[in-house]
């Protein structure tokens, strides 16, 4: 009984690559099997299809990741509508997406469970603060505001069509970031002591890795700051690897 990964990956995007080596590295270090899937940025949407049925059906493959961004000629919705509920460890199946809207479920987005996971060991209380999420996507920004929602914070969710964004995000106790633009959280947008989540994982001027904080500016304020690299990226790999022993336990028929 050896839980099975299968990840997909479409084309040459250079980030995607890195994520992919990453996952299949964490599945090998757990003793997961795991599959890659690394096909020419020309695949088809029929054959992308195909292989996702394959791994619908194959017994060995507990999880199926597809690494978005897919190249443009592939429907992002199709191809994961596709992926069955229960092997979609990624939680971007639509029948997913709603079991988390109504807070029964059994795989949770990867890095907004990161991002949960890393606020429970750091003995940091959600209910009743003023949470606020910087961005609205479906991968983080919805989902982030689910979870925290459910843990009984007061959630404000901002984009870019936000009024006064710094007024908003200066009242934030828990204030997490996913806009993907580099350092865009300055000092002045944050509350003195808050609780500061970095999801971003940018290049700044100088190439180099960064996030969506800017991390020397505000760590001095924070009461509490993740870093990039080294904080929700590895968080999010982790709770990838428990939604595939989730879908492995169920198939495998095992509770607890
Ligand atoms: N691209 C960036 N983040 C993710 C992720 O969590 N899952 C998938 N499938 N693709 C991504």
């Amino acid at each position: 009984m050896q839980p099975g990964l299968a990840v997909v990956i479409v084309g040459n995007d250079s980030a995607s690559q890195v994520y992919v080596a990453n996952k299949e590295k964490a599945c090998t270090e757990l003793g997961m099997y795991s599959e890659k899937h690394a096909l020419p940025e020309d695949t088809t949407e029929e054959e992308l299809l195909a292989l996702v049925d394959r791994l619908n059906n194959d017994p060995k493959i507990h999880g199926i990741l597809v690494q978005l961004p897919l190249p443009k000629h592939l429907d992002d919705k199709l191809i994961i509508n596709h992926i069955l509920p229960e092997k979609d460890v990624d939680a971007f199946h639509p029948v997913n997406v709603g079991k988390i809207m109504i807070g029964d479920f059994d795989f949770v987005p990867c890095t907004p469970a990161g991002v949960m996971e890393l606020i429970k060991e750091s003995d940091v209380s959600v209910e009743g603060k003023e949470c606020v999420v910087i961005g609205r996507s479906n991968i983080v920004g919805k989902p982030m505001s689910m979870l925290l929602l459910h843990q009984n914070g007061t959630v404000t969710i901002c984009h870019s069509r936000t009024k006064d964004l710094k007024e908003v995000t200066k009242k934030a106790d828990i204030l997490v970031a996913a806009v993907g633009i580099p350092k865009f959280v300055k000092a002045d947008m944050v509350k003195p002591g808050a609780v500061v989540i970095d999801v971003g994982m940018d290049r700044d001027e100088n190439g180099k890795l960064c996030g969506d904080v800017d991390f020397a500016e505000v760590e001095p304020i924070a009461g509490a700051i993740t870093p990039v690299p080294g904080g929700v990226g590895p968080m999010t790999i982790a709770m990838l690897m428990r939604n595939t022993l989730t879908a492995a336990k169920r198939a495998f028929g095992i509770n607890d």
